[in-house]
């Protein structure tokens, strides 16, 4: 994906996340505000309704007392005029009471409107209600739903209608039904009232929201930019990048990641560099030899056997140095490219004694002592041929390095593993030089190193081989005190 549209997505996936929560909020808010509201509306219906009721028992009291003092006699006709005084006497008494807030309306026993304040005090719909409030002489209520409850979001909130059933005993005889209806304007403001400043609260919240997800989203892939230049600049074989590793979230841990394999690439550059010109550097001077013995062989070797026999034996001596260096150049490289081991159940104390052998037959003339492996066998798994190279080196460093004494080559089972030592008595290892002995073409002491011939790749060689088997290969050793190699080895499934 290209990274503008990267950009696009994250916006597109910003301002989705944004509308809905801030949406989920004001939703939320006004589903609250308005159900508030709701409640209050209702409150106020059955308070007016509470209101008119009393007023109704009033009003039927005093057509019942004025009735009374005209002295009627005849209380058939006494009743005629409570009744008559009291359907007067209503729309008066409501006038007057100050209840403003309702709308009214009377019906008679065969709930036809005999009189009302308004016409929208008048429901059609609650017939059943009003008959039932009637039938059963009780309070009823009725809802009459005007919108969907969110309409309130987009236009003018319009919330339920309470109208209140109130049945009524005439007096002198006979029922009604008083209805009470309140229309919730007055909390329908309070809705109108919030929409604007709810609007404007959401769309800010929304806007900073975006803002905001925008500005991390840059710095991130402001980050993953700086990353991809140092790659870049990597890829074009610049290793000497350092990605800045601020903070301690994920991309300071990418950037720290990336730094430590820049590090190691750079590392494995140099060493690589090192190794070629080092390389080039041990084959120069056999060749060198070689080329100057030839010389001497064209220019005086017909005449004088003596030069002649010197040379041959000189061009032979460097040419073998070549082929062991080239040797070794090819055993480094086969073990760099990580070539398979074999797995194969052999004697360990079997290959050990070969080595031993070996290396007592090639050092006979400094009359070390060698000590083999124990009696009997230790069976492991493994690859015998590449494990005996690496013992040999060992061993042959040790008779190397060892003037007088002894070189012991032990070997221990462990439950999992083995343990091979190679321990001698020889001129030890200063201690400043121990960290380098495993770089190639590393060698300790200058001038012993001459005497001795080497080229400073056997324990590179034993190491790339020990560690491509699983194992470990550890040194202790000091000046003069002699030095102890040990391999660890995965002993494998037997
Ligand atoms: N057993 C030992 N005692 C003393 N010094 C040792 C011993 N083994 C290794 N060293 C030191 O470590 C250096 C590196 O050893 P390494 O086997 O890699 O190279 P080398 O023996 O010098 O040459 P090569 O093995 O290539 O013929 C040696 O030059 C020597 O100084
Ligand atoms: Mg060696």
């Amino acid at each position: 994906m290209r990274r503008s549209s990267l950009r696009t997505w994250l916006l597109l996936v910003a301002v989705l996340f944004a509308s809905l929560v801030v949406g989920g909020v004001a939703l939320t808010t006004y589903v609250v505000v308005s159900d508030g509201m709701d409640v209050v509306a209702h409150d106020s219906t059955v308070r007016i309704a509470q209101g008119a009721s009393d007023i109704v028992k009033v009003t039927a009291t005093d057509a019942q007392l004025a009735a009374a003092e005209e002295g009627i006699d005849d209380p058939v006709e006494r009743d005629e005029e409570a009744r008559r005084i009291f359907m007067r006497e209503i729309p008066e008494m409501f006038r007057a009471s100050g209840l403003s807030e309702g709308e009214f309306a009377f019906y008679d026993a065969d709930l036809q409107p005999i009189w009302y304040t308004d016409e929208t005090a008048l429901f059609t719909g609650a017939h059943e209600d009003r008959a039932r409030a009637l039938a059963q002489h009780q309070t009823v209520e009725s809802t009459l739903s005007r919108s969907g409850s969110l309409s309130g979001l987009v236009r003018s909130a319009r919330l339920d209608v309470y109208v209140v059933h109130v049945p009524v005993d005439i007096p002198g005889g006979g029922q009604g039904v008083l209805d009470v209806t309140y229309y919730p304007s007055r909390e329908e403001t309070v809705i109108d009232n919030i929409r604007m400043p709810m609007f404007t609260l959401a769309m800010s919240a929304l806007f900073i929201m975006v803002v905001m997800m925008q500005t991390s989203m840059n710095w991130v892939l402001k980050l993953v930019d700086d990353l991809r230049q140092a790659a870049d600049s990597i890829d074009t074989g610049n290793l000497s990048v350092h990605l800045p590793e601020e903070g301690e979230h994920e991309i300071g841990d990418l950037a720290r990641s990336l730094n430590a394999l820049i590090d190691r690439l750079r590392r494995r550059s140099e060493a690589q560099t090192r190794f070629v010109a080092d390389a080039s550097h041990e084959l120069a001077t056999p060749v060198a030899g070689i080329r100057g013995y030839t010389n001497i062989l064209r220019a005086w070797g017909g005449d004088d056997p003596e030069v002649r026999e010197e040379a041959i034996s000189a061009i032979d001596r460097e040419s073998r140095r070549m082929a062991r260096l080239c040797s070794d150049l090819l055993a480094l490289v086969r073990d760099e490219r990580g070539l398979e081991f074999r797995n194969v159940r052999f004697d360990l104390n079997v290959r050990c004694r070969e080595v031993l052998a070996g290396a007592a037959t090639r050092y006979i003339e400094k009359g070390l002592e060698f000590i083999g492996p124990g009696e009997g066998q230790l069976i492991m798994v493994g690859d015998p041929d590449r494990i005996e190279d690496a013992i040999s080196i060992l061993v042959d460093n040790a008779a190397k390095y060892t003037n007088e004494g002894t070189v012991r080559l032990s070997t221990r089972r462990r439950r999992e593993s083995v343990v091979i030592e190679v321990v001698d008595t020889g001129v030890g290892i200063p201690a400043q030089d121990l960290p380098n002995i495993f770089d190639r073409f590393y060698r300790s002491d200058a001038s012993r190193s001459k005497q001795t011939g080497g080229f400073g790749l056997g324990l590179p060689i034993a190491k790339s081989i020990i560690d491509g088997a699983g194992g470990t290969l550890e040194v202790a050793s000091g000046l003069g005190t002699g030095s102890t190699f040990t391999i660890r080895l995965p002993r494998g499934r037997i």
